[in-house]
C-alpha cells in the first residue's frame, strides 16, 4: 500500500459515524483535537477492567502490571519520537505542562538578570507566557524572531535575535495558526553555536510526519497526546539526560523523592523526579496504543496524504474571491492547517454557519495573539486535516463556504 485507505480509517473512528444539523459530520478541527481510534478505547477499558491499580507502589499482581503497561509505553513513546533513553521522557498532563515545567525549573535555574530569552511571534501562548513571566521574574529580555509576508520565520531576523546572550531559544515546530513548518534543526544547531538551549514545542508538528529528537539534537520536546490520537490530559516532556539530571523537581510529592527526612529530601531519578503524584496511567496505556495506531498507518504515508490534500484545499480554497489565507500559500514546508476569513464575516460567525453544515472548525485567536496582531487581524477560522479527512470533507467545506458567502452578501 502507498496510500492511507481513509474509508478504513474512518470507521476506526465512531464518532465520524454521525450527522451534526442532519449532515453528516465534517471534522476539521484536529489541531485543536484529533478524535481518538476504538483500539484506545478499547484497551483503556482492559485496563481498567482487568490491570488498574497504581504504579511503582503496590507489589501486588495488580500493582505490577500496571507498572509494566506504564513504563511500557514510556518506552513506546522513547522509541517513537528517537529518544536515547525511556528515562528522557517524562509523562505530563499535555504540551502546556511540559513547557510549564521547562521554564519553572530549567529556567528558573539557569535565567539571571540581563540574559535573553527568545521566542517566535507565531507562538501558540503555552510556549510563550511561560518565558514572558520567567523574564519579567529574572529581568531577562524577551526577543521575537518576526515572520515573513508567507508566513516562514524569518531567517534574517532570527540571526540578529539569538546571539551570545541567549540562554532559551523556544520556538513551536509548526504554527497552530499557519501551519509552517520551522527549520527546527537549522534553527538548533545555530543556536547550540552561541550556547543557548533549544525548546521544542512540537504539538502541531508530532503524528503528522516523524519527530527524531536525537537527529533535531532538541534539548527539550513537547507535546500532548491528544493531539495524535489518544486521550486527553497525557503530554510528554522529552529532555536531554544531562539537562534533566541536574534540574530541581517542578512539583513536590509522592513518589518523586529518594528519601525524606524531619530536616529536607533527596530526590528519585528522571524520570520519577518530575511525576510528583498519581499519574495518568490509563492516559499514558492510551498513548501507546495511539503510537501503534500510527506506526500502523506509516507516518510517512500519513505525511504524503495530509500533503496531497493540503494542496487540493490551498487550490480550491485560493479560488473564493474574498477569501484571505494566513500563512504560505505554496504547499511547501507546511502542514494542514489553514487559517483564513471570507470578507468582512466574522469567524464565528461563519464557524456557526460551517457547524449547521455539519463541518467541525475552530474561530477565534487560537491563543497566538501576538500572531493575530502581526497579521492584523484579530480572529480568523482554521481548518485542520488529519488521516481521516478526503477531498470530499474539502469539497463540502468549500461549497459551504460559498454558500456562506452568499447568504451574509444578501445582507449588506
Ligand atoms: N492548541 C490547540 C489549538 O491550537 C488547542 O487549537
Amino acid at each position: 500500500m502507498d496510500k492511507l485507505n481513509v474509508k478504513k480509517i474512518k470507521a476506526d473512528f465512531p464518532i465520524l459515524n454521525q450527522n451534526i444539523n442532519d449532515e453528516q459530520i465534517v471534522y476539521l478541527d484536529n489541531a485543536a483535537t484529533s478524535q481518538m481510534p476504538i483500539f484506545v478505547e478499547e484497551k483503556i477499558r482492559n485496563f481498567t477492567e482487568m490491570n488498574r491499580a497504581n504504579v511503582h507502589r503496590g507489589v501486588h499482581t495488580l500493582g505490577v502490571r500496571a507498572t509494566a503497561l506504564y513504563e511500557k509505553s514510556r518506552q513506546k513513546v522513547a522509541d517513537f519520537i528517537g529518544a536515547n533513553s525511556d528515562k528522557e521522557v517524562i509523562f505530563t498532563s499535555g504540551c502546556t505542562d511540559s513547557l510549564n515545567l521547562i521554564a519553572a525549573s530549567f529556567g528558573e535555574e539557569n535565567i539571571s538578570a540581563g540574559d535573553e530569552i527568545v521566542v517566535s511571534i507565531m507562538e501558540h501562548h503555552s510556549n510563550l507566557l511561560p518565558w514572558q513571566q520567567l523574564a519579567k521574574r529574572k529581568g531577562a529580555q524577551l526577543k521575537f524572531i518576526e515572520i515573513t509576508k508567507n508566513g516562514h520565520l524569518d531567517l534574517e531576523d532570527l540571526e540578529t535575535k539569538i546571539s551570545s546572550k541567549t540562554k532559551i531559544v523556544a520556538l513551536t515546530h509548526v504554527s497552530n495558526v499557519l501551519g509552517t513548518i520551522n527549520p527546527v534543526k537549522k534553527v538548533i544547531k545555530l543556536a547550540h553555536e552561541k550556547g543557548a538551549v533549544v525548546v521544542i514545542d512540537g504539538a502541531q508538528a508530532i503524528g503528522h510526519f516523524l519527530v527524531n529528537v536525537n537527529d533535531l539534537d532538541a534539548d527539550f520536546y513537547a507535546f500532548s497526546g491528544h493531539k495524535m490520537f489518544a486521550p486527553t490530559g497525557i503530554g510528554v516532556l522529552y529532555g536531554k539526560k544531562q539537562l534533566l539530571d541536574k534540574m530541581p523537581p517542578y512539583r513536590l510529592g509522592g513518589e518523586m523523592i529518594a528519601n525524606v527526612t524531619r530536616k529536607g529530601a533527596s530526590w528519585a531519578e528522571i524520570p520519577q523526579k518530575f511525576e510528583a503524584g498519581t499519574p495518568n496511567i490509563s492516559g499514558a496505556i492510551g498513548l501507546a496504543v495511539a503510537i501503534d495506531y500510527l506506526n500502523s498507518l506509516d507516518l510517512k504515508l500519513i505525511q504524503k496524504h495530509e500533503t496531497e490534500l493540503t494542496a487540493y484545499a490551498l487550490e480550491k480554497l485560493s479560488k473564493i474571491s474574498g477569501l484571505t489565507l494566513y500563512g504560505p500559500k505554496e504547499n511547501r514546508n507546511r502542514t494542514g492547517v489553514l487559517s483564513f476569513n471570507l470578507k468582512d464575516i466574522h469567524p464565528h460567525d461563519l464557524a456557526t454557519a460551517l457547524d449547521l453544515d455539519g463541518i467541525e472548525v475552530r474561530a477565534g485567536h487560537h491563543c497566538a495573539q501576538p500572531l493575530m496582531e502581526s497579521l492584523q487581524t484579530e480572529s480568523t477560522v482554521r481548518t485542520s486535516l488529519s488521516i481521516y479527512n478526503s477531498k470530499d470533507d474539502i469539497d463540502k467545506l468549500v461549497s459551504s463556504l460559498q454558500e456562506v458567502k452568499e447568504f451574509f452578501s444578501e445582507f449588506r
